[in-house]
């Protein structure tokens, strides 16, 4: 995202302390205190400051998976854009590293961009290795957007930058976010032309020289084009795959910010959408998640993204700014294709393999039909969750049948409750009883709609990680998700469950797991 466009002005800090910064830390890892009470426990969050965008994601040839994202590491506002970087075994226990890319320039910011591994040295930049890694980025300058590469020979910790930069040069100051991808032996690029509302396609042999291929567009997606990515997905239970294309954009379902997505085929140059399926989709249907960035290097038939857990219309304010830090990443998101809607191919999105971060039980299979069930999870260090509720049977509709969680503070009596209505198939998730976050755009909505049935056979089921100050729902397995942060005055500690008004045959069955902190 262009922070320019949520702040207005471009970075308020001083060119003084850019410097010492630059002169005292170029090389170190920034430490951070991951133990306040907002600050979530097995999502990625940046140890001070502002962090904004994933960027560069790769998986490397030895398993570690690599994130860099948007980083101000002077401020607890967007401006002074560096590459902030950490890497993973498991996409949960994440490493803080050096800041891998640094602005050529005071006056550049380094912006969103995607990396690559240039294992056959196309580029030329490795002449004796075949795990070089190549950054393909915005240089966000006083007069334009251009596209610039830097290399890195050490497997992605520290970079530098092409002699011959700018690969593609621009007029424009609405030109950025290119993400490339390995197709039939060509390097691909989509970057946005912002505010064009235009997704260019370049191809490349070599990823220094770029000829335009394509511009596509489309009229239902919204008021600005940033972060695309062109991603084969596959498809549930076949072993084929199908294209989309993610557009991240404005306004969402909910105002604000949000990712959307359009299925089709791509044939080296053209991005074509299915025919059938001309129909824009969210990725996630709450509020909080902008920016989506698919991994590189992973094995055929994964598709793995994260994204930034915010809303451009709040992500400067949050309150979290008392702990020294703002933003968090999502959930790594394994992603898929099936037929939900008879619109086409829908995307599902679940959590990537949580068994990493999962902790005891704390109730296995309790069932729950016309009944409800509470935990006090005060011990859990993390306060951090995970909680799944199967509903078999509902083949039948009962009038005032639902489901309600709630997790929920004694003490300052605050709460947030997701309720589905069997009456209309609506699931609702209400934030709007946490007070820890003044601020108009957040409360308008602070409480998210979102339509989903039982599956043919009759089964729903509503699963939630919750994170201290953020909340990502999966109904259907994935196949309808949602993020949504919140902010409670004090640690919400009492989980509860209960349903009414089941149909007869209906059963309810209810898991709950701690969540082990990867931080502290
Ligand atoms: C940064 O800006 C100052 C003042 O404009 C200039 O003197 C200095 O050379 C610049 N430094 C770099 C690294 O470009
Ligand atoms: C990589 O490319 C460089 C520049 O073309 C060349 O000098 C080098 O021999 C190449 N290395 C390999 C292993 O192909
Ligand atoms: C993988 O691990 C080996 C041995 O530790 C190391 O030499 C190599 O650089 C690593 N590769 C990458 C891509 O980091
Ligand atoms: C590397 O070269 C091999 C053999 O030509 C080719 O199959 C593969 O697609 C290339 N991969 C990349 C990432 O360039
Ligand atoms: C592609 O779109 C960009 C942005 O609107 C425009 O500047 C460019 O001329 C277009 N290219 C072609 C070949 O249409
Ligand atoms: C890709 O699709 C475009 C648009 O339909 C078409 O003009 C082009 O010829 C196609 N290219 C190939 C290689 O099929
Ligand atoms: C999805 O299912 C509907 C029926 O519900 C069917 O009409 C449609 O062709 C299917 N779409 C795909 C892409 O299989
Ligand atoms: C849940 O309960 C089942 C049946 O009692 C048991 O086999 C299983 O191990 C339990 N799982 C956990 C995670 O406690
Ligand atoms: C859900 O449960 C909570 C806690 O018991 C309660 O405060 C809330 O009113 C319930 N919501 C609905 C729609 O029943
Ligand atoms: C769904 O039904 C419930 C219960 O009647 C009602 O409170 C809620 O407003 C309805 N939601 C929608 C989106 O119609
Ligand atoms: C949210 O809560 C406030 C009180 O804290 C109340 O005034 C407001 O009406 C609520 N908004 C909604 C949409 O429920
Ligand atoms: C749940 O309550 C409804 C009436 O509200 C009733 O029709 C249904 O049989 C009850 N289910 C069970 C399993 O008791």
């Amino acid at each position: 995202m262009r922070i320019s466009a949520i702040v207005g002005v471009l970075f308020g800090i001083g060119q003084y302390s850019l410097f010492s910064f630059l002169g005292t830390t170029r090389a170190q890892i920034i430490p951070g205190d991951y133990t306040g009470p907002l600050r979530p426990q097995v999502h990625f969050s940046p140890p001070q400051f502002f962090m904004n965008d994933p960027n560069g994601c790769f998986l490397d040839s030895n398993g570690t998976w690599h994130l860099y994202y948007q980083y101000n590491p002077t401020d607890i506002t967007p401006g002074n854009q560096h590459w902030g970087h950490a890497t993973s075994k498991d996409l949960y226990h994440w490493e803080n590293q050096p800041i891998a890319i640094f602005p050529p320039d005071n006056t550049s910011q380094v912006f969103t961009g995607s990396a690559v591994i240039d294992v056959n040295n196309t580029s030329g930049f490795f002449p004796d290795q075949d795990n070089g890694i190549v950054a393909i980025y915005t240089l966000n300058t006083p007069t334009k957007e251009i596209q610039a590469i830097s290399f890195s020979r050490d497997g992605g910790f520290t970079f530098t930058a092409f002699d011959g930069n700018p690969i593609i040069d621009s007029t424009t100051m609405s030109f950025r976010d290119p993400k490339v991808i390995q197709f039939q032996g060509s390097w691909v690029m989509v970057v946005a032309f912002s505010a064009d509302l235009v997704v260019a396609i370049y191809t490349s042999p070599d990823l220094k020289t770029w000829t335009h291929a394509s511009n596509f567009t489309h009229a239902d997606i919204g008021e600005l084009f940033e972060c695309p990515n062109l991603v084969e997905i596959p498809i549930d239970g076949s072993d084929e795959t199908k294209f989309i294309l993610s557009i991240s954009t404005n306004p969402g379902p909910n105002k604000g910010t949000t990712m959307k997505y359009l299925v089709g085929d791509f044939n080296g140059t053209h991005f074509i959408p299915d025919p059938t399926d001309n129909v824009v989709r969210v990725v996630d249907a709450i509020k909080d998640s902008y920016a989506g960035q698919y991994f590189y290097g992973l094995p055929d038939n994964e598709a793995v993204f994260i994204a930034w857990a915010t809303n451009g219309d709040y992500a400067s304010d949050l309150p979290t700014a008392s702990e020294g830090w703002r933003s968090s990443q999502t959930l790594p998101r394994r992603n898929s294709l099936t037929n939900v809607s008879g619109q086409g191919w829908d995307l599902v999105s679940s959590p990537f393999d949580l068994s990493p971060v999962t902790g005891p039980a704390l109730a296995n299979a309790t069932e729950v039909v016309n009944n409800s069930m509470s935990i006090d999870y005060s011990d859990v260090s993390s306060n951090a969750l995970y909680f799944e509720a199967d509903i078999t049977g509902l083949t039948s509709t009962a009038s005032g049948g639902l489901l309600n969680f709630t997790f929920s503070s004694p003490t300052s009596g605050e709460s947030l409750s997701g309720v589905y209505q069997l009456s209309n198939n609506t699931f609702n998730l209400d934030r709007n009883n946490t007070r820890g976050f003044d601020n108009t755009a957040f409360e308008d909505p602070s409480s998210f709609d979102v339509s989903v049935s039982p599956d043919a056979d009759g089964n729903l089921s509503v699963a939630a990680v919750i994170d201290r100050s953020i909340i990502e729902v999966f109904l259907n397995g994935g196949k309808l998700s949602g993020t949504a942060l919140f902010y409670p005055t004090e640690p919400l500690r009492i989980f509860s469950v209960s349903t009414e008004a089941m149909p007869p045959d209906a059963k309810v069955t209810v898991g709950v797991w701690a969540l082990n902190s990867v931080w502290v």
